[in-house]
């Protein structure tokens, strides 16, 4: 999918859920609805949704996709998203050392942090598709724009 494709769908999942969130209070719903769209939306979305970030491990939030690991370290994709506080992008899981397998589909990664006012990461959006390659600086650019809305309330 080319850039000028991605962005259109990321405009309209943008307004989606823009719109579904105005009537949805909780962080929970608002989780659940950001990954609802998001994997509805974007065709090579293989998996997404939430980790929390807890004090030792990462524990599974809502999520759309075949069923995840529920327990992780911050060891893996994710868990280095968490520390470093800031986005990763794997082109290819197989060559990021810890990356942990939730599922033999998944190719590449992208996570991105929630962070709270305080600038401290609550959470991670993880994304993952079953192409090496799928995620570049436009999935980036929007992630990083929609995912923090879901703390806007
Ligand atoms: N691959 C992730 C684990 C989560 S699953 O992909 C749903 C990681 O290395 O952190």
């Amino acid at each position: 999918m080319n850039a000028q494709q991605k962005e259109t769908l990321y405009t309209q999942a943008l307004k989606e859920i823009k719109e579904r969130l105005h009537h949805t209070a909780g962080i929970i719903p608002r989780m659940a609805t950001v990954a609802a769209v998001l994997k509805n939306t974007l065709p090579y979305f293989f998996w997404c949704g939430f980790y929390f970030a807890e004090e030792d491990e990462l524990v599974i939030g809502p999520y759309q996709g075949t069923s995840a690991c529920a327990n992780i370290a911050y060891s893996g994709v994710c868990g280095t998203a968490a520390r470093r506080e800031e986005t990763v992008v794997v082109p290819d899981v197989h060559k990021f050392p810890g990356h942990i397998v939730c599922d033999e589909m998944s190719k590449s990664e992208i996570v991105v942090p929630v962070k709270d006012e305080e600038g401290r990461v609550i959470a991670v959006f993880d994304v993952d598709a079953s192409d090496v390659n799928a995620f570049d600086q436009t999935d980036k650019r929007f992630l990083e724009q929609i995912i923090p809305i879901v703390l806007e309330q």
